[in-house]
């Protein structure tokens, strides 16, 4: 079990504070819906201690899923194959009874996620889902995004991970960043054309003339830059606005973006942020 910071906890609040209406709408509509899934791209080990007090236990996203009893499948995705057991061994304590809708995948979730998609859509004609994808860094390849984003009836709720983008390519000149972040900021955005929004070519060294600079209200225009790509390029109608978690240096984390194709699943964004909020 890991510890989680404040942030994590928050996040989670958010997620249990999302997932009951979410439920209760999409449950609601069964004649539609044969199968209603929960896929989990970056499970975790299911419980994680607070850091403030390790005594405590605090329920992590699958736990939280598995709670609702509208979801018809669970899919659980994790790279760790230790945590990935840790994962089982709990949910086999905690919700012995629904074993057989649920699935585990020792893999990464760019490769398993469009697995799960294709072996849902030829087993239903119609079904739907929530697909959390919650990494430590920025490793969610666009390509999963778009894929996602074909399927027209699943909502998302992602983070982005401006911590990692800031640490790895968001640096004051371009000289610093090395070429595997290059590399992985392309696959993240889908597009080398992240770099000519978050760069200017400036001189701010004289001795080393003109260089690539990071232009003062990067985080912004990055995270526009993403969120106008979710809608135009992934094809999802309704993106929420990015809510930042803060670490206790006040420094942000992380934002979570939720997705949705449909205005009910609109609807839920706004009333879960402001509740969030206030
Ligand atoms: C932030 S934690 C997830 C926490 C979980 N969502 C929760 O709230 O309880 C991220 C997890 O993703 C796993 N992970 C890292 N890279 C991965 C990948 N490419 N595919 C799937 N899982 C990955 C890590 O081992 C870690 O357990």
């Amino acid at each position: 079990m890991d510890d989680i910071g404040e942030w994590s906890e928050q996040k989670l609040e958010l997620l249990k504070l999302y997932l009951e209406p979410y439920c209760k709408i999409v449950g609601g509509n069964t004649s539609t819906f044969k199968c209603i899934s929960f896929i989990d791209g970056f499970s975790g080990p299911g419980c994680h201690h607070r850091r403030t007090n390790n005594e405590e236990i605090i329920d992590g996203s699958p736990l939280l899923a598995l709670q609702n009893n509208r979801f018809t499948e669970f899919h659980f995705v994790e790279a760790s194959k230790l945590v990935i057991d840790e994962l089982q061994q709990t949910i086999i304590h905690r919700f012995p009874y629904k074993q057989n809708i649920i699935k585990y995948y020792n893999n990464d979730c760019n490769l398993a996620i469009p697995e799960i998609l294709k072996s849902l859509n030829s087993k239903y004609d119609k079904w739907t889902g929530l697909v959390l994808l919650d990494p430590y860094k920025t490793n969610i390849n666009w390509e999963l995004i778009e894929n996602i984003g074909q399927h027209k009836s699943l909502d998302v709720i992602l983070n982005f991970s401006i911590m990692d983008i800031q640490r790895r390519f968001g640096h004051i000149t371009s000289d610093t960043i090395y070429e595997k972040s290059m590399k992985d900021a392309n696959d993240f955005f889908g597009t080398p054309e992240w770099f000519k929004i978050g760069y200017e070519k400036r001189v701010i060294d004289l001795t080393k003339g003109e260089q690539y600079v990071k232009i003062k209200d990067f985080e912004e225009k990055i995270l526009e830059f993403y969120a106008r790509r979710l809608k135009q390029r992934a094809g999802f109608n309704f993106v929420s606005n990015p809510l930042p978690f803060r670490n206790s240096q006040n420094a942000k984390v992380y934002y979570i973006l939720i997705m949705s194709h449909h205005y009910l699943g609109n609807n839920l964004i706004e009333w879960a942020n402001k509740k969030f909020i206030k």
